[in-house]
């Protein structure tokens, strides 16, 4: 299937997991794509393993001059962007009483400032283009409530899902569809790192805590990036034109129970 083709996207947080993932699924339906993200070098060979369609670009979602000159190179390279998917983020977990100042500003910078920032610098772009274009946030079932022990990703989630219904609604009247997509617990180098630091919090073995989410899930089992890709396709595609403002749970019902 070509849904997607001619189209120009970035993918932020590409060079590894669930962006990595989208940006091979995108290309599948026939798009360019950006591996844009903070680890240049797995970028690059990220880039060269999916092939010709896709490239790398050095990006911080952090810093606004990064942001400019990731957005300058992709028009550079394919003359505008139809397509972009806010994926890159970072998580941490700790106790209420142990949570520190630099967690909060590091993640409030990525998940927050960072999804906001690229997608103002990419909507002027397509404004500017005139002809719409597709905002895909990454959001998670965390945005939905809070957690014992990930307070400040989950409040980070839930301002994306806040960020995503703003933008929806203020960016239509250009054509321009924000919505996200709210995932369950998705296996991959992620939640290795979560485990570890369940592990280190909740005294557990490592692997122990991927298992008990595993199996609480209504599915039977962890997501995986590829269970979220039919999502990501669609919500890039013409198909959403009449979608706006919205967060979609792809959990294998895990939200829901
Ligand atoms: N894995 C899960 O269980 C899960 C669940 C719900 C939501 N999500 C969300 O899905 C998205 C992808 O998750 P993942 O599991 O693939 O994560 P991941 O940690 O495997 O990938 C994140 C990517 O973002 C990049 N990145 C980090 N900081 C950056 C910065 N400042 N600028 C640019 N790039 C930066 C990293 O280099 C990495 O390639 C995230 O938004 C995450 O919060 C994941």
């Amino acid at each position: 299937m070509t849904r997607l083709a001619g189209k120009s996207a970035v993918v932020t947080g590409s060079a590894r997991g669930i962006g990595r993932t989208f940006a091979e699924a995108y290309v599948r339906e026939g798009a360019t794509v950006a591996i844009a993200d903070i680890d240049r070098d797995r970028a690059e060979a990220t880039a060269r393993e999916i092939g010709e369609a896709a490239y790398a670009v050095a990006l911080d979602v952090t810093d606004q001059a990064s942001i400019d000159a990731a957005v300058e190179s992709v028009v550079a390279r394919t003359g505008r962007i139809d397509i972009l998917v806010n994926n890159a983020a970072l998580f941490d977990l700790a106790p209420i009483v142990e949570i520190s100042r630099e967690s909060v500003d590091r993640l409030f910078a990525i998940n927050v400032s960072g999804t906001l920032f690229m997608l103002q610098a990419v909507a002027k772009r397509m404004i500017a283009q005139g002809e719409g274009g597709k905002i895909v946030n990454m959001a998670s079932q965390a945005g939905r409530r809070g957690e014992a022990l990930v307070a400040v990703y989950c409040a980070t989630k839930a301002a994306v899902i806040s960020l995503t219904q703003s933008a929806g609604l203020d960016l239509i009247r250009h054509g321009i569809n924000v919505n996200a997509i709210a995932p369950g617990v998705v296996d991959g180098e992620h939640w290795d790192g979560v485990d570890a630091l369940f592990a280190k919090y909740e005294n557990r073995p490592i692997g122990e805590k991927k298992r008990l989410v595993g199996e609480a899930v209504p599915f039977g089992r962890m997501g995986r990036a590829e269970d979220l890709t039919g999502m990501a396709v669609f919500l890039a595609s013409s198909e959403a034109d009449y979608i706006v403002a919205q967060t979609y749970n792809v959990d294998g019902g895990n939200w829901m129970s």
